[in-house]
């Protein structure tokens, strides 16, 4: 998607438009994508923020995932408690939701967004063992090692990424922890208040042994669909002789941290 910076209403209906062109058993949208990024300010943030049981968004999305049965993760704004989270709310069918406000916050959003605080759990649904993270979560690449080790096969992934990394990298967070990964990444540029913000698009699916098994374009906004088999996240052996969750050698990497 390219979201237009504040136009919450224009973006959901755009985003509700496009997600009505397959259907689907888990849906992954962008990071911030009723918002747009490039806020200027707390206040320009803290006037389109809202707490999710009063966000028109929300409730239009899980009136979605209730007509159409689909899990959908949306990375959305959130007001809570006088703070505001950069999170990515899931909404199962079944009415449950599951939030998860950013650990890592990137360059500006550190000067508007409270640093979040998780959690990295992981969400069960018919056979899906989802776990999420947003954007710059990548480079720690503790974020999807954490998920992976509490059991998430699927790594669930909105994104509005500026450097040409994370793309490339993906298959590597893959291929470590042998989980998939469903990077939504969106479009465009934003050029307001002094920032200027060019999205790399090229959002991907990507399997356990690193195959690209999707990849969205670089600047078009569209939906994609793929069948991906969950069984391929069960094996961790990457030889016959390597499991690469029961080889590790945890007592060497016992750094103690301050944060
Ligand atoms: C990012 O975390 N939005 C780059």
């Amino acid at each position: 998607m390219k979201p237009e910076f504040g136009k919450k209403e224009t973006n959901l209906k755009k985003a509700l438009r496009l997600m009505d062109k397959a259907t689907s058993d888990l849906l992954v949208l962008p990071e911030l994508f009723d918002t747009g990024y490039a806020f200027s300010s707390r206040e320009e943030l803290a006037a389109l923020a809202e707490p999710f049981d009063k966000s028109e968004t929300v409730s239009e999305l899980k009136k979605y995932s209730r007509e159409t049965k689909t899990v959908v993760i949306a990375g959305i704004a959130e007001k809570d408690k006088g703070k505001i989270y950069n999170s990515a709310i899931t909404i199962l069918p079944n009415g449950r939701k599951h939030v998860y406000r950013k650990l890592h916050l990137f360059y500006k959003e550190k000067l508007y967004f409270n640093r979040g605080n998780g959690p990295l759990e992981v969400i069960s649904y018919k056979g899906m063992r989802i776990g999420v993270m947003i954007c710059f979560d990548w480079i720690f690449p503790e974020t999807a090692r954490t998920l992976a080790l509490k059991g998430a096969n699927i790594i669930c992934h909105p994104s509005n990424l500026v450097l040409s990394y994370c793309q490339n990298a993906m298959v590597t967070r893959c291929l470590e922890n042998r989980v998939f990964s469903i990077t939504c990444n969106r479009v465009g540029n934003e050029d307001r208040g002094g920032n200027s913000y060019n999205f790399t698009g090229f959002s991907r699916v990507i399997a356990p042994n690193g195959n690209v098994l999707a990849e969205g374009s670089k600047v078009k906004e569209e939906l994609k669909a793929v069948d991906i088999n969950l069984k391929g996240a069960e094996d961790k052996r990457i030889t016959s002789l390597n499991d690469i969750f029961e080889d590790r050698r945890i007592k060497f990497y016992n750094i103690k941290g301050k944060k």
